[in-house]
């Protein structure tokens, strides 16, 4: 490096470090500062003083550069005394043409807004809402559902256990026992709610997730009352094309049992990957009540029937909006969530 490449780089630094310098300091240091860059023990003046030593062609160089500096920042000082005694120090003045910052707004999540859409659908078909308790009594959760102690449908729902009493509720079923016990028929109730699963997390299951429960009886309520709530649920849902199939199945607590599945939303029926070229998707449990459910409640089976159903809400919001892995849920990522 030359010393002329080294004097001209002082001058650059000199001439940063003081509008640094200026900017920071309250108003009443601004002569302190203007002392330390431009007075008589500054190194510019340093420098300017040591132009006589300098060869002639760099003299000039350096010379016209570092006059170049003081005056800019005489120039700035000035500036600053003027207007720095009328404006607040540090403040800019405001600008009204810029645009607004704005302010990111949250929504709902899409599980909450899935639960209020099908709540608002049961609800106008006259159901009323009913919740229970997330830590059950195995009572409630299975031995007034008609599951025996030890009977193997146990397994069907792998179970966090407290202790021998408590454990976390593994479906919103348990919800009927409890609003039967306090109601008489006609009950015709929509029990939404989060449940627990002792499982192994992958793509379809998580240990946490959401069921809505409905269930309605009175006097002569049929199987054809099933389908036709669940159809119109479903059209209403999922959209007027969806179809239903119901499909022969168990469960302890209803007589007879049904899975029910829905013609697939992506290829209508005629198989793709997320029907598994099945052109069926299965969405919910549902059956005409056991009368040993109602034996278990003190309703005479002679009396009153009802259907009951069971679904889950991932599930579904997984189906309409076609989304591949249930986990996506539960991870919080903005990037998943704000496609909702
Ligand atoms: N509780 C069942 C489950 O979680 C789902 C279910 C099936 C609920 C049939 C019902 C029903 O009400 O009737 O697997």
């Amino acid at each position: 490096m030359t010393a002329l490449d080294d004097i001209t780089g002082q001058l650059r630094q000199l001439e940063e470090e003081a509008r640094c310098d200026l900017a920071a300091a309250p108003v009443s240091e601004h002569p302190v500062v203007r002392a330390r860059y431009l007075g008589k023990k500054s190194p510019l003046n340093a420098i300017l003083r040591g132009l006589k030593d300098l060869p002639e062609d760099q003299r000039r160089v350096v010379g016209s550069l570092a006059n170049e500096t003081r005056d800019r920042l005489t120039a700035l000082f000035e500036a600053e005394a003027t207007t720095g005694t009328t404006a607040a120090p540090a403040v800019r003045p405001y600008d009204h043409t810029l645009p607004g910052r704005p302010h990111p707004r949250g929504h709902r999540h899409l599980l909450t807004r899935t639960m209020d859409e099908v709540i608002a659908i049961f609800y106008g078909m006259g159901f009323e809402i009913a919740e229970g308790p997330e830590i059950e009594t195995d009572y409630y959760n299975f031995a007034a559902l008609n599951f025996p102690p030890d009977h193997p449908a146990r397994d069907m729902q792998d179970t966090f256990f407290i202790n021998n009493e408590y454990l976390l509720r593994t479906h919103t079923s348990p919800v009927q026992v409890r609003v039967f016990e306090n109601r008489r028929p006609p009950v015709r109730i929509l029990a939404p709610g989060r449940v627990y699963r002792h499982e192994a997390i992958n793509a379809r299951s998580y240990c946490v997730f959401h069921q809505v429960e409905g269930f309605f009886v009175d006097v002569d309520v049929s199987f054809a009352d099933l389908k036709g709530v669940l159809v119109a649920f479903v059209q209403e849902f999922f959209g007027s094309e969806a179809r239903l199939r119901f499909r022969p199945s168990f469960f302890p607590f209803t007589e007879p049992s049904t899975e029910v599945d829905m013609s697939c939303l992506l290829c209508g029926g005629k198989g793709c990957t997320l029907c598994k070229h099945e052109g069926w998707l299965e969405i919910l449990g549902a059956g005409m009540i056991d009368p040993a459910v109602f034996a278990a409640v003190d309703y005479d089976p002679k009396v009153f029937s009802g259907y009951a159903f069971g679904m889950g809400i991932e599930r579904i919001a997984l189906l309409k909006h076609g989304i591949d892995d249930i986990r996506l849920f539960y991870e919080n990522d903005l990037r998943f969530l704000q496609q909702f």
